[in-house]
């Protein structure tokens, strides 16, 4: 695994720049991403190119034997440009114009902004696509950050009318399919479509899933503008793209399919602060991040590209509601985790602190005076355990378990979720918890992918069930766990003709007649001590279900190979659920306890101990790294 690191050099004086390199060389990086926010350094007033100083600094990190990722300036257009052209500001759901002042104030639709991209990005990599030291691109950065992926913007209006004119052809079908007939909600032709937002209550749900589904086509368009012109431009080189955590606001398949490396950004304390919806998770392991969340997104990208970490929280960062330090070793743990996931490359965001404007309170790998903050000791200590691990190789194998996760179902369930407390993409992430803490990998996969070689899938949010999946699942023959509200809707948002779960009836006969949501307060539990959450189904069907609640509900339903989940459960009773389907797929389960993963990776078994306990190993194995007591924050390698 390479080690890399974020560098701005536009932020530092030049005479900084050559020691900069030396020391990233000494640290045992060889990998530095520049230039994803530098467009009013590399172009001050239009058509004034100014590529001579970030010239100077490839060249610099190039003497200093360094590889650069080059990224594409376009998540920052500059001041003179929105003054020309205000028209490229996204505008908000109030329609309120977005304004100038951080950064991605853009709107994927704006045409203006597309040509303008088109220009800055043409020149750059003709600049730059055969400079030696360049063997990565990165396009933009972090498409969608800070809610950016839909604008309402009057460029959006008019090329969302278009998409829906392609996507359904007559108006008469759009209405078919939307059921605008209900509140009079009928259109007479295409123009007359506004964009879903300032309505008096509740909009149109497949309004606002065609929507979602024309905003992530136009991130899709807009990368792809980028990618082929770096393909022309700078021949031989990779492409990637830096995604982020816990994000699903477009579907980040359809964009990967242009890019060679899914690259994405990790910041395990932030996300856990940001996002954790359970309060007893957030105390647990604000110091550690939760045990499962790095994983998840290593293994959902990797399932899109090869695998980077182009961004890792190496201290506290500044956007989280509340930023605390990492405990000591997780910086080194972080980063043999992602290598035990496929990763090629771990970088750190950033190297040195910047002490003016938004991120001053971001850590940084040196401090603002350059000092070597306290991330750096560990990656010294990961520098000897990498030598440990030496030669490592790139294993290709699938897991025995795979998760089928669907970004169009995760948006049907936020838009419509039916529950106060119903979080889709928790329930997804509960799933793979339960996998896991069964001690057992898994791969995260596209719906419509080859099932061939996994003894156990997951359908975890396939809402609608697409031909191309139904047809995999047919001709797949391991076990199949359906959950809850898979094939509830068609692909337009409707219920099924023939009742849900869609597309699985032939597989299971059974149809769902009555769904319930349920507030946090009330649980109920089978007689075996399984306990629902959030969400029952009532299901009617010839099968037997395989045990009652007390209220005479029945609880899971199978036949042969193939099991509905019909409720969601709380996270102990999940995995003792999916610990028997795992057992009845033949594979070998080993409880792991709360905090303790382990990771296989080709012949080398990895585990990590998140803690909050000391975690006890098999004395037995011959350790790499590690021994069989690991603390918290601890990493134990051996070969199996
Ligand atoms: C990422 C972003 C970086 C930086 C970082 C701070 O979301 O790509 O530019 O802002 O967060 O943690």
């Amino acid at each position: 695994m390479k080690l890399g690191v974020c560098y701005y050099p536009e932020h530092w004086p030049e005479t900084l720049w050559a020691d900069d390199a030396k020391r990233m060389r000494e640290l045992g990086i060889t990998v530095v991403r520049v230039g994803e926010f530098a467009w009013s350094r590399l172009e001050p007033s239009r058509n004034d190119f100014q590529f001579d100083w970030l010239k100077r600094a490839v060249d610099t990190l190039h003497a200093a034997d360094l590889e650069v990722v080059m990224g594409t300036p376009t998540a920052t257009p500059p001041k003179w440009l929105i003054d020309e052209h205000p028209s490229i500001l996204a505008v908000d759901e109030q329609g309120n114009t977005k304004g100038f002042g951080s950064r991605r104030h853009y709107c994927f639709s704006s045409t203006v902004y597309r040509q303008e991209c088109e220009r800055i990005v043409s020149k750059v990599v003709q600049e730059f696509g055969e400079h030696p030291a360049v063997t990565t691109w990165q396009t933009d950065n972090e498409y969608g950050c800070h809610s950016t992926i839909v604008s309402y913007s009057s460029d959006a209006l008019v090329a969302f009318k278009a998409w829906c004119k392609n996507r359904y052809g007559t108006i008469e079908r759009l209405n078919t399919e939307w059921g605008n007939v209900f509140w009079s909600m009928e259109y007479t032709n295409f123009d007359q479509i506004p964009l879903p937002m300032l309505s008096v209550t509740e909009l149109n749900p497949a309004h606002r899933l065609a929507f979602w589904r024309f905003s992530s086509d136009q991130v899709a368009s807009f990368n792809r503008l980028q990618t082929d012109l770096i393909r022309k431009h700078s021949p031989n080189r990779d492409v990637m793209h830096n995604f982020m955590g816990n994000f699903t606001e477009f579907d980040h398949y359809d964009t990967a399919d242009d890019v060679d490396i899914a690259a994405w950004d990790n910041y395990p304390l932030g996300f856990l602060d940001r996002d954790s919806v359970n309060e007893e998770d957030q105390r647990k392991w604000f110091r550690t991040g939760h045990p499962d969340s790095s994983a998840f997104h290593h293994d959902l990208y990797r399932g899109m590209g090869r695998l980077w970490v182009i961004e890792q929280q190496p201290g506290p960062v500044n956007w989280a509601p509340h930023n605390p330090a990492p405990a000591a070793g997780m910086v080194r743990l972080w980063a043999l985790e992602a290598m035990a996931h496929g990763a090629e490359l771990m970088s750190w965001f950033r190297w040195r602190q910047m002490p003016a404007a938004q991120e001053q309170m971001h850590t940084g790998l040196l401090l603002p005076d350059g000092t070597e903050d306290e991330a750096v000791g560990e990656i010294k200590q990961l520098l000897d355990d990498l030598q440990k691990l030496t030669p490592f190789e790139y294993a290709s194998a699938e897991a025995e378990v795979a998760l089928v996760f669907d970004y169009a179902g995760d948006q049907m369930l936020r838009i419509q979720p039916q529950g106060q407390n119903y979080a889709g993409l928790e329930w997804v992430q509960q799933l793979y918890t339960a996998v896991r803490r069964n001690g057992v990998d898994i791969d995260i996969v596209k719906p419509g992918t080859a099932l061939t070689n996994y003894k156990l899938v997951i359908l975890a949010n396939s809402v609608y069930v697409s031909e191309p999946l139904e047809e995999t699942l047919s001709a797949f023959t391991g076990q199949v766990l359906i959950g809850p509200r898979c094939g509830s809707k068609t692909e337009e948002y409707s219920i099924p003709a023939g009742l849900p779960p869609d597309g699985l009836q032939k597989l299971l006969p059974l149809k769902v007649s009555r769904v319930e949501s349920l507030p946090a307060f009330y649980r109920i539990t089978t007689p075996e001590g399984l306990t629902a959450v959030r969400w029952r189904e009532k299901i009617i069907s010839e099968l037997e279900p395989q045990s009652c609640f007390s209220d005479g509900w029945g609880f899971h339903y199978s036949r042969g190979r193939f099991h509905y989940l019909n409720v969601c459960l709380d996270q102990e009773s999940l995995i003792k659920f999916v610990a028997a389907r795992l057992q009845q797929a033949g594979i070998v389960i080993n409880n792991c306890g709360e905090g303790l993963r382990i990771r296989r990776h080709g012949e080398l078994v990895f585990a990590f101990n998140f803690g909050p306990d000391e975690a006890q190993l098999d004395e037995s194995k011959s350790f790499l790294i590690g021994t069989a007591r690991l603390d918290v924050a601890g990493v134990a390698v051996w070969r199996e």
